[in-house]
């Protein structure tokens, strides 16, 4: 089979742990004899000091001439510390969910064994927690306008807006995993006191008779977040709004004990596009501690999503657990006192994992 990739390494450690997603790629090719093409473009902080725009046209259609992009993370001090300045690398990640139609980011929360003892949370609690949130991506108030100022600067607002359309897709989406999974939906909103959310409450209601064998639950935002870290085991499959999205994955990742080992796809009309859930960390660029495996398991969901490899997929998914199990990890995710690696060795070692398998 022919793979065409677009790789996105963006800013910060995006480029060191593209490098060795990109290697294990290639490894896992050369063994399963598919073709691979890829190419690579600028997004983010480097696409806008080299061309002004954080998500600039030529990195738009090489996207969507491809079959999956594989994006690294996005965003530079240069620019947070800045914020009057108006052109900023988040922009460019927004616009290419939009551009690309990414409704539905879904992100899996899964334990690791030798990682419980980093979260936050006691073991028993987390110890085989396993659920997937999916998170709105292209509406609310992430896009929703107006959104501004008052003239004389004193007022500012934003709108979050939601049409039935883009409920329906994205609730009926959590429906289908969960029948696949434990059978429970959970839809987060905050209908007691938003229009949008009692919108949401009545379209999940109307699907949710499509899926007899699925289990409803509704919660409030501020409930769910503290019954994800109370209860984590008791979810199965999350759907909601893309603000509360955003925050109670931040949650729900931290809970599994790192935010470096965790994989997302972005979904919708377009192309479909692979990122770790962890942001482009700049106090670690180009010193090689960065940790590769969230990317690398993203270049594993990517695989199994948009091109049905699920084998392969699995390959991958055993190396990372097997370079775990060998304690050949980055010092975020080493026990204590044991030695870790850097981020190329851990690479060279999945490499050699995969070729020797
Ligand atoms: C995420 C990030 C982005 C978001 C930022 C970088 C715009 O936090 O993917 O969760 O808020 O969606
Ligand atoms: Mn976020």
């Amino acid at each position: 089979m022919k793979l065409k990739i677009a790789v996105l390494p963006g800013d910060g450690i995006g480029p060191e742990i593209m490098d060795v997603a990109v290697n294990v790629i290639k490894a896992v090719c050369k063994k399963y004899n598919h073709e691979l093409h890829y190419q690579t473009a600028l997004v983010g902080a480097c696409a806008i000091d080299a061309t002004g725009s954080p998500y600039p046209e030529e990195t738009h259609q090489l996207c969507m001439a491809s079959d999956a992009v594989l994006f690294g993370a996005i965003g530079s001090p240069k620019y947070d510390n800045d914020p009057s300045a108006k052109i900023r690398p988040e922009q460019g990640l927004l616009a290419m969910r939009k551009k690309l139609g990414l409704f539905a980011n879904i992100r899996p929360i899964t334990t690791f064994k030798n990682l419980i003892h980093k979260s936050p949370l006691r073991s028993e609690l987390v110890d085989g927690a396993d659920f997937i949130c999916i998170r709105e991506l292209t509406g609310g108030l992430y896009f929703g306008r107006p959104q501004g100022r008052s003239e004389d600067g004193s007022t500012a607002y934003d709108t979050c807006i939601y049409s039935r359309f883009e409920i329906e897709r994205i609730v009926r989406l959590a429906y289908q995993y969960a029948e696949k999974r434990k059978k429970k939906v959970t839809v987060v909103d905050k209908a007691n006191i938003l229009a949008t959310s009692r919108l949401w409450r009545q379209v999940a209601k109307e699907i949710s008779a499509d899926f007899p064998d699925v289990t409803t639950e509704y919660l409030y935002v501020d409930n769910a977040a503290m019954r994800m870290i109370q209860w984590p085991k008791d979810f199965d499959v999350i759907v909601t709004e893309n603000m509360f999205g955003d925050i109670l994955t931040d949650e729900s990742s931290v809970i599994t004990g790192s935010l470096g080992m965790l994989p997302s796809a972005s979904i919708g009309t377009h192309t479909s596009v692979f990122e770790p859930i962890h942001g482009s960390y700049p106090q670690a660029a180009g010193r090689n501690i960065a940790n590769p495996l969230a990317t690398v398991l993203s270049a594993a969901m990517m695989l199994e999503y948009s091109f049905g490899m699920t084998e392969e997929a699995n390959l991958i998914r055993e190396a990372v657990n097997a370079s775990m199990e060998a304690e050949i990890v980055t010092e975020d995710i080493a026990q204590k006192g044991a030695k870790s690696y850097g981020t190329n060795q851990v690479g060279n070692w999945l490499v050699n994992y995969i070729n020797q398998y």
